[in-house]
């Protein structure tokens, strides 16, 4: 481990790492035909660095507003968000810039692929972007799209995949990119029961051996088991529900090409 490194997974005496993302009192509003809809209200939330967090709440709850906060994709009306301690309000384009290309990774619950560049290029493009030389977005691109099981259809475009595939495309595009964080979206939304299994236990292996952080929003119970941190969303409000649940599934998780 480099001192770097060490550094930055240092633990408290309570054996908590340092937040990476907090919430501060957040709330976010919208006005919708005169009326005020109170998205979200007073969230306070500390992502530390290798954590996984998961957000549970029905459909209208404030997730999704929530995260894109979190992601200094939308900004409280009230309150702050902060990244490394400073308030992301205060960022200019170019460190927002900086900051989605390279520390903090977002699977959007609509997928937001490329329509026209196969499933390869979608994942290859934000490296690119980001300039990763050619040689490592190539290994990396054709590992992660092998360990969401996608690797023999690297050529396809996503109209030709199933909505699950699509899924599995948007995630591994996100984990190519070895952000701090990922903030997902719903991104078992779409998979059976043992695709979404695998992808919350590919997360959960991310977070910890690579100490990176991870909030996942979802609607199924039965994934939670996998998380550091539960908290439940209820009108625009968070309450945590459950700690340190943590189970290792390093053992179970097997890459398909592994076997
Ligand atoms: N752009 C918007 N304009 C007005 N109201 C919105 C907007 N986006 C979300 N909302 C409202 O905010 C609340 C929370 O929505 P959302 O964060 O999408 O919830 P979830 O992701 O849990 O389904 C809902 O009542 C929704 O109708
Ligand atoms: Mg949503």
């Amino acid at each position: 481990m480099s001192q770097a490194t060490e550094q930055i997974t240092a633990r408290d005496e309570r054996g908590a790492t340092a937040p990476i993302i907090q919430a501060v009192g957040a709330s976010r509003e919208y006005e919708l035909a005169g009326e005020i809809v109170h998205a979200v209200r007073r969230v306070d939330l500390d992502i530390r660095i290798g954590e996984f967090i998961t957000l549970v709440g029905r459909s209208g709850s404030g997730k999704t507003t929530l995260l894109n906060m979190l992601a200094g994709l939308d900004h409280p009306t009230s309150g702050q968000v902060y990244f490394e301690g400073d308030d992301m309000a205060n960022f200019s384009e170019k460190q927002f810039i900086r900051l989605r290309r390279h520390r903090i990774g977002v699977v959007f619950q609509s997928f937001a692929l490329l329509p026209l560049l196969s499933a390869y290029e979608n994942v290859e493009l934000p490296m690119r972007i980001a300039g990763i030389g050619a040689s490592e977005r190539s290994k990396r691109t054709n590992e992660v799209l092998d360990i969401v099981g996608l690797g023999r259809r690297a050529k396809h475009r996503p109209y030709e995949l199933s909505g699950g595939e699509q899924q599995r495309i948007s995630i591994a595009r996100a984990v190519a990119m070895k952000p701090n964080v990922i903030l997902a979206d719903e991104p078992t939304g779409e998979l059976d029961s043992v695709n979404a299994a695998e992808i919350f236990g590919l997360f959960r292996q991310m977070v910890s051996e690579e100490d990176m952080s991870i909030v996942a929003t979802t609607h199924d119970r039965t994934l939670l088991d996998l998380a550091d941190k539960i908290y439940t969303v209820h009108n625009g409000e968070i309450e945590l529900t459950e700690v340190g649940k943590h189970v290792d599934v390093s053992a179970q998780f097997k890459r398909p090409n592994e076997e």
